[in-house]
């Protein structure tokens, strides 16, 4: 069976009988003037559709006996495809998503209208509309979900409007076997992006070069995309934690600090490594590096079903407390928050901050980050080592275990080319 097909089943299941669930692709944003930000559809669409297009939308009737499953997307249209690249025809959208049903977009209103119609009809007597009411999704330039639900509890007032973004994002939380196999190729891809950059890293390089020279590893080698904007920080740059303007040369004694990740089949890999240019780690460097890594490792230990990722964030946070309380790096408890002041873990998958209900206990199948940092400006040092990690029923597989963090395998390294 089609994957979307697994996930849109697994959804009519979690949905109420007599029930309609209507879901949007969104609109593209404009940038300025007549230019758009590029068009990626809305995550939860695309997890149920695999549709890439605006203006496209899904509908999902869960009937007494019977449910249907229709698609809408644009008319295929040549002129567009002249201008601003491929169109989707309808046997396309068909032979993507799985859908047999798929319609022009000029057929939803009289679609949603039968279905929604007080009377009972061929689908029977719908009393719920399910909409995923997160705000940012516009239908269209100026009209979003919460909108168009306000018109429907006008017009159709036997209906109960429920906002389905939780139901689709617990089914989001458990990656299948596909989604799992692609963040590993993703992992794969970046990892080999990681190991073409230390062959190519030199004192005096700007952070740009060291940037661009993974990214165009990526797309020359696997055609792939970025799961993020590239990170690369050196020295007290690495304070930023989203640091994005890449324009310092590096320095002979610097850190640089990289977070960076390729997407595959739209699945992200988010690894952080921290690597002295001069490929040697001097003391205090060396000390503060070893805090973080064995916070990490001990992380990825602790993982396990059961817990939550706020159970991890105090592990990590009590962990990095007393290493830096060990090592003269601060002298009050307290103070861990100026040096360590972010989360250590979030959810892995379509993207890169994943949808989650954070409050939930870690399950097997969860995909998260581990990635605890410490940050100190007096010396310019900041250190930030993230794996990504799949729960399993015992506890943690690390994915992306291949890419080194030792600091031996790291300096054996650099000095191997010299
Ligand atoms: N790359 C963003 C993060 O690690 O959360
Ligand atoms: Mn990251
Ligand atoms: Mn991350």
């Amino acid at each position: 069976m089609n994957e979307f097909e697994i996930r849109r089943n697994r959804l009519l299941d979690r949905m109420d009988e007599n029930s309609v669930c209507l879901l949007f692709s969104g609109v593209s944003k404009i940038k300025s003037e007549d230019s758009t930000y590029p068009f990626l559809s809305n995550r939860h669409f695309y997890y149920l559709t695999g549709i890439e297009q605006e203006n496209s939308m899904l509908i999902l009737i869960k009937g007494i006996c019977e449910n249907h499953v229709y698609l809408f997307v644009d008319e295929y249209n040549e002129i567009k495809e002249k201008w601003t690249g491929k169109r989707l025809t309808f046997d396309e959208a068909r032979y993507i998503s799985g859908v047999n049903n798929v319609n022009s977009t000029n057929a939803l209103d009289s679609i949603l209208s039968l279905a929604l119609a007080k009377e009972d009809n061929q689908y029977g007597a719908i009393s719920t509309l399910y909409l995923d009411l997160s705000p940012e999704i516009k239908i269209r330039e100026s009209t979003s979900t919460n909108e168009l639900a306000n018109a429907i509890r006008k017009k159709y007032s036997h209906l109960e409007v429920k906002n389905i973004y939780e139901d689709i994002t617990r089914l989001r939380m458990i990656k299948s076997k596909f989604e799992v196999d692609s963040i590993k190729e993703a992992i794969k891809i970046t990892q080999q992006g990681i190991n073409n950059l230390i062959i190519n890293m030199k004192v005096g390089q700007y952070e740009y070069f060291l940037a661009d020279n993974f990214e165009f590893y990526g797309r020359s080698h696997n055609r792939t995309n970025l799961a993020f904007d590239t990170i690369v920080a050196s020295g007290k740059n690495a304070l930023c934690l989203h640091y994005p303007t890449q324009n310092s040369q590096i320095k002979g004694d610097d850190l640089v600090l990289f977070d960076l990740g390729f997407a595959h089949k739209g699945y992200a890999a988010d690894i952080s490594r921290t690597y002295p240019i001069s490929g040697t780690f001097n003391e205090v460097q060396r000390d503060i590096y070893e805090a973080v890594l064995n916070c990490n490792k001990a992380l990825i230990e602790y993982a396990k079903p059961g817990l939550t990722l706020l159970d991890l964030q105090n592990f990590a946070s009590d962990f990095l407390r007393s290493e830096c309380i060990r090592l003269g790096l601060m002298d009050e408890s307290e103070d861990i928050r100026k040096y360590y002041y972010h989360s250590c873990s979030h959810h892995l998958g379509l993207d890169t901050h994943d949808c989650a209900i954070r409050s939930l206990p870690l399950e097997p199948g969860n995909v998260i980050t581990i990635e605890p940092g410490l940050y100190f400006a007096n010396n310019g040092i900041g250190v930030r080592v993230e794996d990504d990690i799949l729960i399993t029923s015992t506890g943690a597989e690390n994915l992306s275990i291949g890419i080194q963090k030792e600091i031996n395998d790291i300096e054996r390294l650099f000095k191997m080319k010299g």
